[in-house]
C-alpha cells in the first residue's frame, strides 16, 4: 500500500486548488465542492438538528476530533467525507447542512445532506424518524436556491455540475430492517430485497441528476455480519464475523457496480463511480496489527454485550484505553483511524481513475444536458 498511497498524495498535490472561483475552462482537475448523502457513515452532524434519538452529539463521540468535541460524527474523529476534502484541499472538514448560519464559503465549497439512521428504503428510516435518503433531494433543491442567491444562476448550476458528489447509505436497510427487525424479511428473500433497495437507489440518482449533479460516488455496503452489532446479536461467545451476511454484502456491491456502469450509460454526461469499502475494512479485519489494532471484534465504546451506538454509546459507557488500536469506535462505526485508511484505499483509485479520463469532460461540460426541473 505505501508505494500507491504516496503516488496518490503526489498527483493530488499536483491538482490541488486553492481558490474557489477558477474561471475559464473548468475541468475534473479542479475539484472546488464535494456535496455528500446518506448515513451515520457520512453524517457529520445534521441529526443534531433532527428530533431523533440516532444522534452522537454527546461523549465520548468526537474525542480524537479536532478540538475534542462531540460534533454529531458517529466515531471518535473525522469521517471520510472530512478526509476528502481535506485532502483535495478545499477545507478541513464538512458541514452538516442543518447547521445554522453557513457562510458563503461553506456553501460554495459543499455541505453534506447525510443523515444518521437513513436508508434508501424510507420504511428504515421511519424506526429512526431521520431524514431519509428520498428525502434529502429536497434540501438539495434549496441548496441550489442559495447558491443561486449568492453567485447567480449559472455559476450556481456550473458549480452543481462540477461538485463530486458522495453516498453513502444501504447499511441500515440491511443491518436494522432485514436482518434485526426482519421487517421487510417477511415480504422479500435477500436477493429480492437487494433489488428493491437498489431499485431505490436509482431513483435517487436520477433526482441528483435532474436537479444538476454529474459526479456521483456511490459507496457499496461493508462486511456487514463482521460489524460488532452483529455479532452480538447473533453469537456474543463465538464473535465470528456471521458469513451469510458477508456474501449478501458481495452479491449487493456486484449488483451495485453493474447499476452504476448501466445507468451513467443512460444519463448522458454523468460519471458515476463504485467506492469499495467492503475490501479495506475486511484487509483490517484479517491483518490488524499490520494497521495498528488490536480489536477488531469489539467497538471501544461499551462493554460490547450490548449493542452500544448512538443514544447507547454515552459518557457513562465502558471505555477502551486508547480508541486507536480499535478498528470500531461503537458496535457499528469505524474509528478515525479505520475511517482514515477506507478513504486512502477506497478514494486513492477513484481519483486516478478520475483525473485519467480527461476525454469526459466534454461530455460533462454539455450545457444543454443542465436541466432543473
Ligand atoms: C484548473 O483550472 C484552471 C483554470 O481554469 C486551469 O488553468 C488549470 O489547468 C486547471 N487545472 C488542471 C489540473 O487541469
Ligand atoms: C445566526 O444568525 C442570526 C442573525 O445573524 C443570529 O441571530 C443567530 O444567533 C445566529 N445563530 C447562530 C447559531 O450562530
Ligand atoms: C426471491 O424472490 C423472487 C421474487 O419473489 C423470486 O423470483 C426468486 O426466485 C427468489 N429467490 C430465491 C433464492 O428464493
Ligand atoms: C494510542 O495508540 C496510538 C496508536 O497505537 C498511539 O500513537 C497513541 O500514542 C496512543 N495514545 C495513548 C493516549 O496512549
Ligand atoms: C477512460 O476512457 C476510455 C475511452 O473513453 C475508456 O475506455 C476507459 O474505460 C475509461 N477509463 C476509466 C477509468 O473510466
Amino acid at each position: 500500500m505505501q508505494i500507491p498511497i504516496l503516488f496518490f498524495l503526489a498527483t493530488l498535490q499536483v491538482f490541488q486548488i486553492n481558490t474557489i472561483t477558477c474561471k475559464g475552462n473548468p475541468n475534473f482537475h479542479n475539484i472546488t465542492t464535494v456535496l455528500v448523502f446518506g448515513d451515520s457513515s457520512v453524517d457529520t452532524g445534521n441529526n443534531n438538528y433532527v428530533t431523533t434519538f440516532a444522534k452522537a452529539n454527546h461523549n465520548p463521540y468526537g474525542q480524537n476530533f479536532p478540538g475534542h468535541v462531540p460534533t454529531g460524527r458517529f466515531s471518535d474523529g473525522k469521517l471520510v467525507p472530512d478526509f476528502l476534502v481535506e485532502e483535495l484541499g478545499i477545507k478541513e472538514t464538512i458541514p452538516p447542512y442543518l447547521q445554522p448560519n453557513l457562510s458563503n464559503f461553506e456553501l460554495i465549497s459543499g455541505v453534506n445532506f447525510a443523515s444518521a439512521g437513513a436508508g434508501y428504503d424510507d420504511f428504515t428510516g421511519s424506526f429512526f424518524d431521520v431524514i431519509p435518503m428520498s428525502q434529502q433531494p429536497g434540501y438539495l433543491r434549496q441548496y441550489f436556491e442559495k447558491l443561486v442567491s449568492i453567485v447567480g444562476e449559472k455559476e450556481a448550476r456550473m458549480i452543481m455540475s462540477r461538485a463530486l458528489v458522495v453516498i453513502s447509505a444501504g447499511t441500515n436497510d440491511f443491518l436494522f430492517n432485514y436482518y434485526t427487525l426482519q421487517i421487510r424479511k417477511l415480504q422479500f428473500n435477500i436477493s429480492s430485497y437487494q433489488n428493491f433497495v437498489q431499485t431505490r437507489l436509482n431513483n435517487f440518482l436520477q433526482e441528483l441528476y435532474s436537479l444538476g449533479l454529474r459526479i456521483m460516488v456511490v459507496a457499496g455496503l461493508p462486511p456487514i455480519g463482521c460489524l460488532p452489532f452483529q455479532k452480538v446479536v447473533e453469537s456474543l461467545v463465538i464473535r465470528k464475523c456471521l458469513q451469510n451476511q458477508n456474501w449478501d454484502a458481495q452479491s449487493y456491491n456486484d449488483k451495485l457496480k453493474k447499476l452504476l456502469q448501466n445507468t451513467e450509460k443512460n444519463l448522458e454526461g454523468s460519471r458515476l463511480l463504485y467506492s469499495d469499502i467492503y475490501s479495506p475494512i475486511m484487509k483490517m479485519i484479517k491483518n490488524p496489527s499490520k494497521y495498528g489494532f488490536v480489536e477488531t471484534r469489539r467497538g471501544c465504546c461499551g462493554t460490547g454485550i450490548f449493542l452500544e451506538t448512538g443514544p447507547l454509546c454515552i459518557a457513562t459507557a465502558s471505555m477502551c484505553s486508547n480508541s486507536s488500536k480499535y478498528l470500531f469506535f461503537d458496535s457499528v462505526h469505524p474509528g478515525q483511524e479505520a475511517y482514515q485508511f477506507i478513504f486512502k484505499y477506497s478514494f486513492q483509485r477513484l481519483l486516478q481513475q478520475y483525473f485519467k479520463n480527461s476525454t469526459h469532460e466534454d461530455r460533462y461540460m454539455n450545457e444543454r444536458k443542465y436541466s432543473l426541473h
